[in-house]
């Protein structure tokens, strides 16, 4: 089953980065850095070496990639007429959302990245330069610690894209704030879909309310999220296809992976949230498909059968992590 592919020239960027190493290296290191994600649901500690970072490029970056799509994708469904002109990209790494965000959001015309790391940076401006979106090509880099109490400037759209687990929970919450003040109409977090990303996502949702911000999704509501405290967990999946040299280094290993991913949309101004959200994979059965929501009232199952039939054909062709009707 084919998953979501990166646009050819980001591709064919990451292949030039990619094929300097020891191809050996690169396959250990990629594995290591797998290890390290499913392990802490995080990269765990700083990704310090070139062979690390091309691996990354390899082995992470297609994934947050598709976690970025998934959720600006939402941010459109939302509010489609929303005038999305600028994008700040904090801990942008080798700036994969912006790469994302220049493929949906066709009117941003200015991109800055902030990041702490030089050699992040110098590998991104690389990946970058190889782009044909003037968004990337002219984007403004700057070096930046975010555990630092400067203000950002303000842009419309705000992304902290699997950073924030990255920094200890009480510069986190800080982070959060400057972040939402720098932030003129939407603001988003990614984390990894595991307990641990989700517990970033909560805290982050929280601050962000507590400052006065709307949630656009994945919540149908801003009130008490029913999985916390529960063993379970919000989180999403995107299958995402291993680039071609991905794929070499792992001959015979299969062509896609899927990413989980937990995340929250902020928003400026009132957006009216999905009504409910498909929290799981539908199950669907010969006559009817089964949903588990999260709504307004809390988890819910709800059974569409084949006689409500404009639900039905609906809920066949529905996905986890749409939203729903109910
Ligand atoms: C897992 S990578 C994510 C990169 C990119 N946003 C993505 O989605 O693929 C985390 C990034 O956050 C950056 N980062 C971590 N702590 C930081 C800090 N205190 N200040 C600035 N950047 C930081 C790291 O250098 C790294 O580039």
């Amino acid at each position: 089953m084919n998953g979501m592919r990166l646009p050819d020239e980001l591709d064919a960027a990451i292949q030039d980065e990619v094929e300097r190493a020891d191809q050996r290296d690169l396959l250990r290191a990629s594995g290591e850095l797998t290890l390290r994600y499913k392990a802490a649901g995080s990269s765990g500690r700083a990704i310090d070496s070139d062979l690390h970072r091309a691996a990354y490029l390899l082995v992470r970056l297609p994934a947050t990639y598709a976690a970025c799509t998934h959720v600006f994708s939402e941010i459109r469904r939302l509010a489609p007429q929303a005038p999305l002109t600028s994008i700040l990209d904090l801990g942008g790494g080798p700036g994969t959302a912006v790469f994302a965000a220049a493929e949906i959001f066709l009117s941003l015309s200015h991109a800055r990245l902030m990041e702490s790391s030089p050699a992040w940076m110098r590998m991104g401006q690389r990946l970058a330069a190889k782009s044909s979106h003037p968004l990337l090509t002219e984007a403004h880099w700057m070096q930046h610690d975010l555990r630092a109490e400067a203000a950002f400037p303000i842009h419309d759209l705000v992304v902290l894209s699997y950073s924030l687990g990255e920094l200890p929970p009480a510069t986190a919450e800080a982070l959060v704030r400057r972040a939402w003040r720098s932030t003129s109409q939407f603001m988003v977090v990614i984390e990894p879909g595991t307990p641990r990303g989700f517990a970033t996502i909560l805290d982050a949702r929280s601050a962000l309310i507590a400052n006065g911000a709307y949630i656009a999704a994945p919540c149908p509501h801003r009130d008490a999220c029913p999985m916390a405290g529960t063993r379970d967990w919000c989180h999403f999946a995107e299958r995402v296809e291993r680039t071609s040299q991905h794929r070499r280094l792992k001959s015979g290993a299969l062509g896609y992976e899927d990413e989980k991913f937990s995340y929250v949309i902020a928003a400026r101004n009132e957006v009216r949230p999905a009504a409910a959200r498909i929290v799981r994979h539908p199950k669907k059965l010969s006559r009817h498909v089964q949903l588990v929501l999260c709504t307004l009232h809390g988890i819910e199952t709800q059974t569409v059968t084949r006689s409500s039939r404009d639900a039905y054909k609906l809920a066949r062709r529905a996905e986890w992590g749409d939203a729903w009707l109910k």
